[in-house]
């Protein structure tokens, strides 16, 4: 039996996933990038070795996605992120034709084709005002752990307007409307509702065509995944592996490489 790896080198987070012949996910790893990207990658891939219990030498090829995708210093090649989001969208969720992937640092509204390959994408500017980094700005201003910023949100029956359109100033204003006696609750929708917004312009940008799968990061994030689905009119798909999406698609790629490398028995037989 051989198996694929794929390890997705994200600004905030680092995902290394290992697949069997069959697709299978056998090893999963999600861990804080940090400041040291190549450490970051290898940690990653023995965590996610370490948990399927697979050998090394028995990990044929390894494919490194992300923004860190050059610092997989053991990767035999690189795939683009959006690549790599597109073909682990459509393997767990065939219906896929649209997908958003929030991150840390950059948003993705991608449109596919049924076989995963990627028609258009569209992503942020220099900004992070959509992203995964302006809910943990607001987590840390209101002194709130990420995973509670979520269900904090869904508890609000009105949301406060967030304006800012920078995550340099989403503290400040967060800090503003909780001195202006707002309730936590309701700054914490408006935020979602501002990252909320902003996916759905780059969603526009693309086109939106149903199935819509939502990957990254910020899916764990429940009220993230509500007020998409409110903004969408329709629910997204999202699943247990959402986040480590780019690092499956990876794995795939990785395991095509494998397979396309062997030359079929038939073939062999007639050359010997
Ligand atoms: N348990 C959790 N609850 C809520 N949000 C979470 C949780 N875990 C991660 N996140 C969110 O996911 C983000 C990281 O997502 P992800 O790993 O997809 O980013 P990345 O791939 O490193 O970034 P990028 O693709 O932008 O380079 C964090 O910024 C955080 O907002
Ligand atoms: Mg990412």
């Amino acid at each position: 039996m051989a198996y694929a790896a794929g390890v997705d080198v994200g600004s905030t987070q680092t995902k290394a996933v290992i697949v069997d012949e069959d697709q299978r996910i056998v090893g999963r790893t999600i861990i804080d990038t940090g400041a040291n990207v190549v450490t970051a990658a290898e940690k990653a891939f023995q965590a996610a070795l370490k948990e399927s219990s697979i050998p090394e030498l028995e990990v044929q090829y390894v494919v490194g996605t992300g923004y860190g995708r050059y610092k997989v210093t053991f990767g035999n090649s690189q795939v683009t992120e959006i690549s790599c989001h597109a073909r682990g969208a459509v393997h767990l969720f065939p219906g896929t034709r649209t997908v958003l992937d929030m991150g840390g640092q950059d948003t993705k509204a991608i449109r596919v084709r049924p076989n995963g390959e990627v028609i258009d994408f569209s992503m942020n500017d220099k900004c992070a005002a959509g992203t995964g980094r302006f809910l943990q700005a607001a987590a840390y201003a209101l002194e709130i752990p990420l995973a509670e910023l979520g269900p904090t949100a869904l508890r609000a029956e009105k949301a406060v307007p967030i304006t800012t359109t920078c995550t340099v100033f989403a503290e400040s204003e967060v800090l503003s409307w909780l001195g202006r006696g707002k309730k936590i609750d309701e700054i914490l929708l408006g935020v979602h509702r501002s990252i909320g917004t902003r996916s759905m312009a780059l969603l526009r940008r693309v086109g939106i065509e149903e199935e819509v799968t939502f990957t990254g990061g910020v899916t764990r994030n429940q009220g993230m995944v509500e007020v998409i689905n409110q903004m969408l009119g329709f629910k997204v798909n999202v699943s247990e592996e959402s986040h480590l999406m780019g690092a499956l698609g990876a794995a795939l790629f990785a395991l095509d490489r494998i397979m396309n490398s062997r030359v079929p028995v038939s073939a062999r037989e007639e050359v010997s």
